[in-house]
């Protein structure tokens, strides 16, 4: 799904949405998911400069989970360990997007290189 205008935030949340309820997700752990993904939406659009976003059910043995992965190829984050940190910002926001996703999922991974891009991906297990 392409990430270009702040609708498409609001899509992102009913795709993710949708994938967890199909895999039986309850309201919590659905809301979880779907709140860092549009977070992390919202910094691939605001600090990215637009990109993509890549949704997908996971299968472990009895376990289910929903991947997200959100892909720009934007000026990438030169220092993502304190990108990471709570209240880091560099254009006026809360600086709690890219934390706050982090707790809210089990698995969080970022890849980014500068002048290349970002990626960004999560994983909640139900
Ligand atoms: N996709 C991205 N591309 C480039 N920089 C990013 C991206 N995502 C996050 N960042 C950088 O990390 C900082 C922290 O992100 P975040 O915690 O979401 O806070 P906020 O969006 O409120 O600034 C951002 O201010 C920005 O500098
Ligand atoms: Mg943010």
């Amino acid at each position: 799904m392409e990430l270009h205008s702040s609708e498409d935030i609001v899509l992102v949340r009913q795709a993710v949405r949708k994938k967890a309820v199909g895999l039986g997700f309850g309201l919590v752990d659905q809301t979880k998911v779907v709140t860092a993904a549009s977070e992390l939406a919202r910094n691939t659009m605001i600090h990215g400069g637009g990109g993509e976003m890549r949704l997908q059910a996971l299968n472990d043995g009895p376990r289910r989970g929903v991947k997200v992965m959100f892909v720009d190829k934007g000026p990438g984050i030169p220092d993502i360990a304190l990108a990471m940190k709570d209240g880091y910002t560099t254009r006026g926001g809360l600086g709690l997007g890219l934390s706050g996703s982090k707790r809210l999922v089990n698995e969080f991974d970022i890849e980014s290189q500068p002048g290349k891009g970002t990626t960004v991906t999560i994983v909640r297990w139900k």
